[in-house]
């Protein structure tokens, strides 16, 4: 089914751009001196100053920011860029692996945690520097043994292990470009990957534990196989030990292939834009998009983020909840904390299990200082009920970041107050798949924190929010986020269609890259992310972006969750349709969807007010936890609730059939 179009008088195309913003947020937070004092950008001052320097003169500014890393062969020009086509560090040579691990190998980091692992059963696995080291030499070997030189595609399909980053690295070490696949997708969907990337090899497991059970995964791996051509060895990592199938000559156990193979694998240098991975990212529509990264401009990117926005120190217990199927497993889980040495603590199951209280008995337990999670994670902790945080010391976080979709503020205020206990910074991080790292993001011993503002861009980038024909547009009214030039961590190509990749990023606004979202800057530059430009809202001649009125609901102190779409309607154009998750205990009532509708007209105003809310339980989500409001709409507009979209992202399906008799 088509997205329902106005009925009204169209916007013209000079106005469509423009969002109407109403949500004002005044809080807004400091660093504290000890805080801006331990850290390495201190005062706003110093952001000034160096992200001007960066954008005047970029070259000189990642020049010299390269010099972290340790190269082979150093470049000879920092950037080409023959529009939409960037090269970075031309000439150089670079070992992504060599920088996450071998470099740290020569003092005192060597026997450091590199990895804390955490089953969700509950055993804990710790390797050190070397140790990691030596299990990447031993699995990139096993993979050089079954064929895998540099160039060929490794498919990776595990669930949250060790051997996940493990398999990133052994890829990177023998240049060979990773695609890792989140465990929980389909054989459809991993076939479908695999073709597009033309693997020969794939890595995964017999299983993986999840909400207690043990669940199959190397059975999706038979049935992908069944229409994957090219792909001649499956290498299986031994994890619930489940029965499974092997298949003579195809498949073989890893625990067994290490065995034959040495744990000496010296790396070697490959160009800076050699591929690094490509990640597939399935957008709303159409085929998944294989987004292509290379070597050093993403490392570069991951490095630096990580060092100066997570503000990693050698001591920190650092905690990123995401999967390594996804981006921010692969920059915050992976690269980014290697790179710099610091120790990333990864967990294989879910945050509820076997209690709500998972994640806070893993930062208590593990005594984790930084702690990164998703608006979607922290709406269930908020629903769930603060009674889960209550027995466990939380008292070691000191810096906290979100990433995924915009916080709605009174999220945000919860995980300042309940989690970080009013004493960390929340860094907020606005990027994409395709940015490869943070964009814009407070620095937290600099930027002052405004409640569901991403803030500041980062160095050297030069974000803007633009009209139709890219001029900027005037202080707090909404419009297209732009980035207008290139940084080293952008995506080079989606892989096997650089048509696509043209069209999708670079032709929207021109010299500009575009992805998608609406966003608005206030009097004091900060982004506000409004929503994907798709979703924008127009009612009665307004377009409203939809996390400000999912905000305003989420304000309401009984409610967990909103999400708004519109609705056709004879009048206004669109109607407002709100559907709303609960906290827990609190009960569904016609005065409370009264009380709902009034809120909203007080925090944003009348226009904003929902038509219809629809109470339920739970949202349909991707499976990185991003609210599918493309089928809300198709839930609000159709009178019997029938969808007819393509639901093969959602996670799970059953929602549909409660969200199509969800009471009006
Ligand atoms: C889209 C990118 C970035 C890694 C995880 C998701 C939304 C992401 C924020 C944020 C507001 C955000 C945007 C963006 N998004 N972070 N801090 N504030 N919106 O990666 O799946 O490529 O999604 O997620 O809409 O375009 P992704």
């Amino acid at each position: 089914m088509s997205t329902p179009q106005a009925s009204t008088k169209p916007v013209s195309a000079a106005s469509a751009p423009n969002i109407d913003s109403m949500l004002k947020e005044k809080r807004i937070f400091k660093p504290s001196a000890a805080f801006a004092k331990a850290s390495r950008i201190g005062s706003m001052k110093k952001y000034k100053k160096l992200h001007r320097a960066s954008l005047k003169n970029p070259d000189k500014f990642w020049g010299k920011a390269a010099e972290e890393l340790t190269w082979a062969k150093p470049w000879k020009k920092v950037c080409v860029w023959k529009p939409p086509f960037a090269e970075w560090f031309v000439g150089g040579k670079i070992n992504a692996s060599v920088n996450c691990l071998d470099r740290h190998l020569t003092g005192p980091l060597r026997n450091k945690a590199a990895l804390i692992w955490e089953g969700e059963p509950g055993e804990v696995v710790t390797l050190t520097y070397q140790q990691l080291h030596r299990e990447v030499c031993l699995m990139a070997n096993v993979l050089k043994k079954h064929g895998v030189e540099a160039g060929d595609r490794v498919v990776v399909y595990l669930p949250m292990i060790p051997e996940a980053v493990i398999a990133m690295l052994a890829c990177a070490r023998i240049g060979a470009p990773h695609s890792v696949v989140f465990s929980g997708y389909s054989a459809e969907a991993l076939k479908e990957r695999v073709n597009d990337c033309g693997a020969k090899i794939i890595i995964t497991s017999d299983g993986g534990f999840r909400r207690g059970s043990a669940l199959g995964i190397k059975r999706n791996v038979d049935e992908a196989l069944l229409g994957t051509p090219k792909v001649k060895s499956v290498l299986v990592v031994q994890r619930t030990k489940q029965e499974v199938i092997m298949h003579p000559g195809r498949d073989f156990w890893l625990h067994e292939e290490t065995q034959l193979v040495s744990s000496k694998c010296p790396a070697q240098p490959f160009d800076s834009e050699h591929p690094l991975f490509i990640l597939y990212t399935s957008g709303s529509t159409g085929k998944p998009k294989g987004i292509l990264h290379t070597t050093a401009g993403y490392l570069l990117g991951c490095h630096l983020t990580t060092k100066y926005l997570f503000d990693l120190k050698p001591e920190d217990v650092y905690f990123c909840t995401a999967d390594v199927g996804w981006i921010t497993g692969h920059s915050y889980v992976a690269y980014g904390v290697l790179s710099n040495g610091g120790t990333s603590l990864l967990y294989e199951g879910v945050p509820n299990h076997p209690e709500p209280d998972r994640f806070w008995r893993l930062i208590d337990k593990h005594k984790v200082n930084i702690f990164y999670t998703a608006p979607t994670a922290i709406r269930s902790f908020i629903k769930w009920g603060d009674e889960w945080l209550a027995p466990h010391d939380l008292s070691s976080l000191r810096l906290l970041g979100s990433v995924g979709e915009p916080i709605n503020p009174e999220a945000w205020m919860w995980y300042h107050d309940k989690v970080g206990n009013k004493r960390c910074p929340i860094v907020d991080t606005w990027w994409q798949t395709e940015t490869g790292c943070h964009m814009i993001a407070p620095f937290p011993g600099a930027t002052p924190l405004k409640p569901g503002s991403a803030t500041l861009p980062f160095f050297g980038i030069d974000a803007a929010v633009v009209d139709d024909d890219g001029n900027e547009v005037p202080v707090n009214q909404g419009g297209k986020l732009v980035i207008r030039r290139p940084w080293p961590s952008m995506l080079r190509t989606i892989y096997g269609d650089a048509a696509r990749y043209r069209k999708t990023y670079w032709s929207e606004i021109k010299g500009c890259y575009f992805a998608g979202d609406g966003a608005r800057r206030d009097k004091d530059g900060y982004f506000w992310i409004v929503g994907r430009i798709d979703d924008v809202l127009n009612v009665a001649g307004h377009r409203l972006g939809t996390s400000e009125v999912e905000s305003a609901i989420v304000s309401h102190p009984d409610v967990a969750e909103a999400a708004v779409v519109g609705r056709p309607d004879e009048l206004k154009g669109q109607a407002v349709v709100a559907f709303v998750t609960l906290k827990n205990g609190v009960l569904h009532s016609k005065a409370l969807k009264d009380a709902l509708r009034a809120h909203v007209g007080k925090e944003i105003g009348p226009i904003a007010k929902p038509d219809d809310i629809r109470f339920t339980d739970m949202l349909p989500k991707t499976r990185s936890g991003k609210i599918m409001r493309r089928l809300l709409k198709e839930v609000a507009a159709s009178p019997n609730g029938e969808i007819k979209g393509d639901t093969t992202t959602l996670e799970d399906l059953g929602i549909l059939a409660k969200l199509q008799k969800s009471e009006d």
